[in-house]
């Protein structure tokens, strides 16, 4: 039983503070089984009784699970004392605490990023040993040639002697690729692609182990993932 305070319950669940949240409740704005609760400390059962927070329903789930189709110029973690974070895009409706971005983009890679709070889950997806593809559509600054190909295939060797697991180039254009790699070291492509003489001008992450980003997903937003995604998925527990 997942018994708690409500300001708690909903300041937790919808990461407010618990004073916005007090105001709120004083205000008449939280409802407990329909009825508007104006008690800050009335004690709910998370598990069964049916919470919302002006108009929207405030769930209570173990774990949530986040596709975000991550936009430029915004970092790849929780939280950063004055640039704007992945998880500072999640929409107040299914934000709350202990969120994290599962692996890192650069800032300048768009393209898809799971955001959860289930280390599990993250662990599951992003450990090497796990060897889950994820796909990438690079553009290069030059042109791709066969060479490039076999060497990827073969295992780069990066600048400073780390070895990287054979990955698959397919070539889209003269200087656009799909290249699609089961690890996730700091700056892969773009260090794979310098081992080449090539440099990365634009970096978007098109799948992660099956997953895509849905077509109706705009930069910048995200969506929970469904139950049937989760359970398709390779990396859920
Ligand atoms: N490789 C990179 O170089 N950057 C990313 O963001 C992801 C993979």
């Amino acid at each position: 039983m997942k018994k708690q305070r409500l300001d708690k319950f909903i300041s937790n669940q919808l990461l407010l503070s618990r004073s916005i949240v007090r105001t709120g409740i004083l205000k008449g704005r939280a409802t407990v089984n329909g009825v508007v609760v104006r008690n800050v400390g009335e004690i709910i059962d998370a598990d069964s009784d049916c919470v919302t927070y002006e108009g929207n329903t405030v769930g209570y789930r173990e774990y949530i699970y986040i596709l975000m189709n991550k936009p430029k110029g915004v970092l790849s973690a929780a939280t950063d004392k004055s640039r704007k974070t992945v998880v500072d895009l999640v929409p107040q409706s299914i934000r709350r605490q202990g969120l994290f971005p599962v692996g890192r983009l650069d800032k300048d890679t768009t393209g898809l990023l799971l955001i959860t709070d289930d280390g599990v889950f993250a662990h599951n997806c992003i450990s090497p040993k796990k060897e889950i593809s994820k796909s990438y559509v690079v553009t290069l600054d030059g042109d791709i040639n066969d060479g490039m190909i076999k060497v990827f295939n073969e295992g780069v060797v990066l600048a400073d002697g780390t070895v990287c697991k054979s990955a698959k180039l397919e070539r889209i254009s003269e200087n656009v690729a799909r290249i699609i790699i089961t690890e996730g070291k700091y700056h892969q492509i773009k260090r794979m692609f310098g081992t080449v003489g090539l440099g990365v001008n634009d970096l978007r992450r098109e799948s992660i182990g099956g997953l895509t980003i849905p077509d109706t997903l705009k930069e910048g937003e995200c969506i929970e993932m469904t139950k049937e995604q989760l359970e398709n998925s390779i990396f859920y527990r």
